[in-house]
């Protein structure tokens, strides 16, 4: 796993773009899987800054959603479906013939699932995997205890989390209480994957997930048997890793081969 500490939020935006660009660059019809959420606004503001500027285009990459709510309509403005449409789709100018987001409203949601899944495998599999961690180390909706061989399937949101996504919601009521999402087994097949995580609250998790041992109680933590996992983290996220300073080390000492920017 490789950590990269920057200074703030814009950064971490910044510079988990240009590991995406970097991609995209390399094969125009990258398949790309999405997160929504705070944490990656910044990478998707980025990205469609340079798609603007006309250095870089998604018209040829696909995408697939990391999950979905069960039970708010499609067209509600914070259906993942509407987010990946405002967030994503339409600032980086994809084809949204080419997105995917799991079904939540399907009547056999089991059977939405295990197609969500061939659906990632037909297309060759997410070349690269964006992800942002809840504050009790989800990722995905992948809650604490989920299983680190997990597929794409129905789970019920922890109250932390419903909690967490409020601030989405006029009422705290109306956070819905299910979802569809990629499981630890599915983010864990992408060729490669990378977290962002930005602020204090998110500090501990980010120690359990780089740090902790192997837990099915920091979903996080499965990243640790991903072979190209990069985290990036800004200082207050980091604040409790205790190895900080080699992480900022290895960083500064990256061949130049090997770097991304
Ligand atoms: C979003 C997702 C979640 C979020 C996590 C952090 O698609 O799957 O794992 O990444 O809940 O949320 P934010 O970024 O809003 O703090």
């Amino acid at each position: 796993m490789e950590i990269i500490i920057v200074h703030d939020a814009d950064e971490v935006g910044r510079v988990a773009a240009l590991k995406i660009a970097s991609v995209v660059s390399r094969k125009p019809a990258a398949v790309l899987g999405l997160a929504t959420g705070s944490s990656p606004t910044g990478i998707y503001a980025s990205l469609a800054a340079r798609v603007a500027a006309g250095e870089l285009d998604f018209s040829q990459a696909s995408g697939f959603a990391l999950d979905e709510y069960v039970g708010i309509p499609l067209e509600h403005p914070e259906s993942y479906a509407s987010v990946i449409d405002r967030d994503v789709v339409r600032p980086l100018g994809m084809d949204p013939a080419r997105v995917r987001v799991p079904d939540g409203r399907a009547t056999d949601i089991e059977a939405a699932a295990v197609d969500y899944d061939q659906a990632i495998a037909a297309a060759g599999g997410i070349d690269i995997q964006i992800l942002g961690i809840g504050s009790n180390g989800h990722i995905g909706f992948n809650e604490p205890t989920s299983s680190f061989a997990s597929r794409t399937r129905i789970k019920t949101l922890a109250p932390k989390t419903r909690e967490d996504n409020a601030r989405f919601f006029d009422d705290p009521s109306q956070v819905p209480t299910h979802c569809l999402t990629q499981g630890l087994g599915t983010i864990l097949d992408a060729h490669e994957v990378v977290l962002v995580a930005q602020g204090a609250s998110k500090a501990h998790a980010v120690a359990g997930m780089v740090e902790g041992p192997l837990s099915s109680m920091v979903p996080g933590s499965a990243l640790q048997l991903h072979q190209h996992a990069t985290v990036v983290v800004d200082e207050a996220a980091a604040a409790e890793l205790t190895l900080a300073d080699y992480y900022r080390y290895t960083y500064a000492n990256k061949p130049v081969w090997q770097r991304f920017e």
